[in-house]
């Protein structure tokens, strides 16, 4: 495992050598954020990438019995159109994987719901609600390979708010390598925006794998553009991303990312 300080001491770039320490640098931000503020705020994604660190927050909090009920956690994407109780919402994968797990309560989840009758106003309220709890404390995230981050396909603006979005056709096949291929994945989802997110004290972006290695280059190195919305991330007060060998494999001098 490596860490090199970018901006010290806003951005870190950490490469891990193995999932294992992946997730064991992602349990360390999640923990040190309840360490500082009990009653933190922390936004979750869904996905593979974040899937190991779910699996890693479930096991220590099974060893620990930290109580996390001052905590309060957000669900960063749903799709549109589909309701908490359908298979496919990415709110009952999150129920699933990680708050049912730790006990949080589904009714103090903060949560765009993908059924609501005006989806614009949905998002609105999802932005007042985070604003009225102070901002964000931790943003989990991952990259997509086309560099999205949750549904902030390329082309999102610094200042996007949450809101409806159309997805990338990389994004739905993406995704719909989860499902049985008789289930049609929906082509729009409501996103947390970029100003939200950027808003946060502290945002953790997870990669792994090679299909993510040109999107974590142009997150890292590349220039601060709406074509590549994880490079807008380098704008946020603090940045972690913790890649795995085969994600950080285009960064300059990658050899150098290891101590
Ligand atoms: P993944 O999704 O973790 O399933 O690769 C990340 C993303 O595309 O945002």
């Amino acid at each position: 495992m490596s860490l090199r300080q970018m901006r010290p001491p806003a951005i870190q770039v950490i490469v891990a050598r193995t999932d294992e320490e992946l997730c064991a640098w992602g349990l360390h931000c999640f923990v040190e954020t309840l360490q500082q503020r009990p009653d933190a705020v922390i936004s979750l994604t869904t996905g593979r990438t974040t899937a190991g660190l779910y699996r890693t927050v479930r096991e220590w909090h099974a060893r620990g019995q930290t109580n996390l009920s001052p905590a309060r956690f957000v669900s960063s994407e749903e799709y549109a159109g589909i309701g908490a109780d359908d298979p496919i919402s990415l709110f009952g994968w999150l129920r699933h994987e990680v708050l049912d797990p730790l006990g949080v309560s589904v009714y103090s989840a903060i949560r765009m719901s993908g059924n609501a009758a005006d989806l614009g106003n949905e998002c609105r309220r999802f932005d007042a609600t985070i604003e009225q709890m102070g901002g964000v404390d931790l943003v989990i995230q991952s990259i997509g390979a086309n560099g999205h981050f949750g549904f902030n396909e390329p082309g999102a603006t610094r200042d996007a708010p949450s809101r409806v979005v159309t997805l990338a056709p990389s994004t739905v096949r993406s995704n719909a390598a989860y499902w049985p291929p008789d289930i049609q994945v929906p082509t729009r989802g409501l996103t947390m925006g970029v100003d939200a997110t950027l808003r946060a004290r502290h945002i953790l972006l997870l990669a792994a794998g090679a299909t993510k290695a040109e999107a974590i280059a142009r997150a890292v190195q590349g220039p601060i553009d709406e074509d590549a919305p994880c490079s807008l991330l380098r704008l946020a007060p603090r940045l972690t991303i913790i890649a795995d060998e085969a994600a950080a494999a285009r960064l300059d001098g990658a050899g150098s990312w290891h101590t």
